[in-house]
């Protein structure tokens, strides 16, 4: 935006990084376009500016070296040509050289087709940074990836600045991490403990309430010594599980576990559901989702909150049978005079879902950066952008 204001883009070619990932169904067309909305306004800034605009991203993880039809961003460039009302032309090869004028936008196929993005070569970097004469990094999806367009072409290029959204991102997760609005509390949801167990550990030694869902609860209530039957849980980690809920006792805060649940025998779209207590589980229950009790409870608790941070579902809300709980959650966030921020590919699905996305103080489109932001780590593609301003 400072670049545009000073004119410094005009007739200049501007290279955007932004994270087009976006999830496809079987026949690879796109479920939910949150990060192709997204990448609009840094596109938009550019065009403003007077710029000639090449935009990439990766998209799944495909094989590198190799051009595969299902992994191409066919369907984003067309996505994106709907949304800017100009057209998008794809370019398929482009290392060594891109036709783009003032006032076109260009999407360059999937950077992950390049041999060596992934492991960030330095002679690809090179050839990426000769592309451009200001590269603009949006991609706060990817911010947590030191890859060749993410990472080296910023050390290279003759220009590298944050674009709209990652400076956003980042400006609104620091915000609910430093200085939050009290009480905090934190909404962690999804299948495994395993991949949330660091930004569990983090959160627990912040947050005023911690609560958990999905097949993290199950491994909680096994750890407070429920019966969870056949459901999915992670028995090496019931030990973290109570070391977690002790330290948040500690520090008197409050892990709030299920009082009730909602049962099925089998894990499937026409599975009948039974709410039980979750102290009548049942040795071949699964559990999937919180029960009514506890959803008014969660309410009661959001309802409260200065602050919420949610990634993932509290239960199998794909199947509605099992998605009443991750509803209230969402229902009550969007209630709720929180300062709200949501992330995670599962958790903008559910928004989605419920039509809840404008009640939401921030939706991250990070997934796993989300969560590194979380976990208080260092984001790569953020480091390099820092050390070429402090240079
Ligand atoms: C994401 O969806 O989390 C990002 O786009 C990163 O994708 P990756 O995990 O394949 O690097």
């Amino acid at each position: 935006t400072d670049l545009v204001d000073k004119g410094e883009l005009q007739g200049k070619r501007v290279f955007i990084r932004s994270d087009l990932n976006v999830p496809r169904d079987a026949e690879g067309n796109i479920t939910e376009d949150t990060r192709i909305r997204a990448s609009i306004p840094a596109i938009r800034d550019a065009l403003k500016g007077g710029a000639a605009v090449m935009v990439t991203s990766h998209l799944g993880r495909p094989k590198e070296g190799e051009f595969t039809p299902e992994e191409s961003l066919a369907p984003v460039a067309k996505r994106m040509s709907e949304l800017l009302g100009q057209p998008v032309e794809l370019k398929r090869d482009w290392i060594d050289g891109v036709d783009v004028q003032p006032g076109q936008v260009v999407l360059l196929e999937n950077a992950r087709f390049n041999k060596g993005e992934k492991k960030n070569s330095d002679e690809l970097a090179k050839k990426m940074a000769a592309l451009c004469d200001v590269y603009v990094n949006d991609a706060f999806g990817t911010a947590h990836r030191a890859e060749a367009t993410t990472y080296g072409i910023a050390r290279y290029a003759p220009v590298a600045c944050a674009g709209p959204l990652l400076a956003a991102e980042l400006d609104a997760l620091t915000r609910a991490m430093t200085n939050p609005y009290r009480p905090m509390m934190a909404i962690v949801g999804g299948s495994k403990v395993s991949g949330k167990l660091e930004v569990l550990r983090k959160l627990a030694d912040k947050v005023d309430s911690l609560i958990v869902g999905g097949g993290i609860a199950n491994t909680f209530l096994l750890a407070a010594g429920y019966p969870v039957g056949k459901s999915l849980i992670e028995e090496d980690l019931v030990e973290e599980a109570k070391s977690i809920m002790a330290m948040m006792k500690y520090r008197k805060a409050s892990v709030p576990l299920p009082v009730d649940v909602v049962c099925a025998k089998e894990f499937a779209a026409s599975a009948p559901a039974t709410v039980k207590k979750v102290s009548d589980v049942k040795p071949d229950d699964m559990i999937l989702d919180i029960g009514p009790e506890t959803a008014k409870l969660y309410a009661s608790l959001i309802a409260k909150a200065g602050t919420v941070i949610w990634n993932g579902p509290v239960g199998v809300f794909e199947f509605d049978q099992f998605g009443g709980g991750t509803k209230a959650v969402a229902e009550a966030i969007a209630h709720s005079r929180a300062f709200s921020l949501a992330g995670g590919g599962d958790t903008l699905a559910a928004i989605a879902k419920y039509g809840i996305a404008d009640k939401i103080g921030y939706i991250s489109t990070g997934g796993g950066a989300f969560l590194e932001f979380l976990e208080g780590k260092t984001l790569p593609a953020v480091d390099i952008l820092m050390q070429r301003a402090n240079h």
